[in-house]
């Protein structure tokens, strides 16, 4: 049988860098997460771009007319490529590029401020399944990818709690400053962000999800933070698992644990909002070993209007800060509308 390089790769140096440092800790799973994001990536860009040339679906406004036929044809849509990865393979063949996503909340646990780094798993309250994740923003108006963006991700634990968030509904363990699962990335050249992070738990009333905010423009601060509500917000998304996942997941340690009723994507209110009849919202994905609880590898492209700004807009609202004292909630603006303020 013929193994995707990534594996035969990772095993090489795996057992390379193992002689070249004896004695020292390597995460396998890591390097293997790593090794295989270089092999998508590097198929990434170029296709990504010569697709983008032949596709110019996107929508011409933000506001499009969602059902649910739109997420059940995704929901349809086989995204587990675990063992279909091959060298120059067809990883994004049936990926949209280029596609407009809706812009839709970014519900009420959005903390501004955060660190910006690409590991986002803390010591404490992340046990789950690892994911390294790539997402790749296209200008719907160029078809080009969007170099120096920043973007902010979050979620819940595997058990279904915020950081940040310390309040009724979501009482984060280390309260306001606490910032497990958050954090900011730049996009590269190829206008792609990525994280290391873990596949989210539910809580009531929601299907899983993984938050991403956009800032275009946005002011880095010497101590390495953004400027409180500089730049402009290009969009404002949410990342949804397929069913098949979503069990397989949810079926794991420490996700089992979680007593909280499930939401499917079908019942969610906002996985519908997030498709439409040709932007997916769902997360493409590897396995990294045989089982779940070895992690995946996911990824989305994104298309989005550069030019737009969703500041005042009523899906955007920042319910804390995180600054040089702590992090406090945002209490200049209601907490479901925009803007914020600076207090
Ligand atoms: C998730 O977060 C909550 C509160 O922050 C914490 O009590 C819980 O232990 C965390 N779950 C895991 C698996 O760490
Ligand atoms: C994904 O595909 C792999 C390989 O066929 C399979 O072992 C695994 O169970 C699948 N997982 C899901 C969630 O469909
Ligand atoms: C970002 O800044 C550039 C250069 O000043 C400007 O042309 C562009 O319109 C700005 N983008 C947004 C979304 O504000
Ligand atoms: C992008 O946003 C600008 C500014 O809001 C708007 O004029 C333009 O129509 C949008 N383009 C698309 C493709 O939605
Ligand atoms: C948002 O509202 C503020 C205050 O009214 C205004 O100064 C700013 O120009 C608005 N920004 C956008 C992108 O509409
Ligand atoms: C970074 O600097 C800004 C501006 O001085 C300040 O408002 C903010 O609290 C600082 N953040 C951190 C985490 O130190
Ligand atoms: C939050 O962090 C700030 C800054 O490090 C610290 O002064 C404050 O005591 C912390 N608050 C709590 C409740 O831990």
């Amino acid at each position: 049988m013929h193994l995707p390089l990534y594996l035969t790769a990772a095993a090489t140096i795996m057992a390379s860098s193992i002689l070249a440092h004896p004695g020292e800790h390597h995460d396998d799973a890591l390097v293997k997460r790593k090794l295989n994001m270089q092999e998508v990536r590097a198929t990434h860009g170029s296709r990504a771009l010569a697709k983008c040339a032949r596709s110019q679906a996107y929508q011409t406004n933000d506001h499009f007319r969602r059902t649910s036929d739109d997420l059940d044809k995704w929901a349809a849509v086989e995204h587990n490529k675990t063992g279909k990865i091959t060298p120059f393979g067809n990883v994004f063949d049936t990926e949209t590029t280029c596609i407009l996503a809706p812009v839709i909340t970014d519900g009420p646990y959005y903390v501004w401020g955060e660190l910006i780094r690409q590991n986002v798993v803390e010591e404490k309250y992340c046990r789950g399944v690892p994911m390294y994740l790539e997402i790749q923003y296209i200008d719907v108006n160029t078809c080009q990818p969007l170099p120096d963006l920043y973007v902010d991700i979050w979620n819940a634990n595997s058990t279904g709690v915020y950081s940040g968030i310390s309040e009724s509904g979501n009482y984060a363990a280390g309260g306001w400053n606490s910032t497990y699962l958050r954090g900011i990335q730049p996009t590269d050249n190829d206008g792609v962000a990525a994280f290391d992070t873990i596949v989210p738990g539910h809580y009531s009333g929601r299907a899983t999800h993984t938050h991403l905010l956009v800032h275009t423009n946005a002011t880095i601060l010497a101590n390495g933070t953004l400027q409180i509500n500089s730049g402009s917000i290009t969009h404002n998304g949410q990342l949804f698992y397929d069913e098949a996942l979503r069990s397989a997941v949810e079926a794991s340690d420490p996700y089992n644990t979680n007593t909280i009723e499930v939401t499917s994507n079908e019942e969610d209110q906002w996985a519908p909002e997030q498709a439409t009849s040709s932007y997916d919202p769902f997360i493409r994905y590897v396995y990294l070993g045989d089982d779940i609880s070895d992690g995946i590898f996911a990824w989305k492209e994104i298309g989005i209007n550069s030019t737009a700004d969703y500041t005042n807009d009523s899906d955007y609202a920042i319910a804390a800060y995180l600054g040089a004292n702590g992090g406090y909630e945002n209490t200049g603006a209601h907490a479901f509308s925009g803007g914020g303020g600076s207090s």
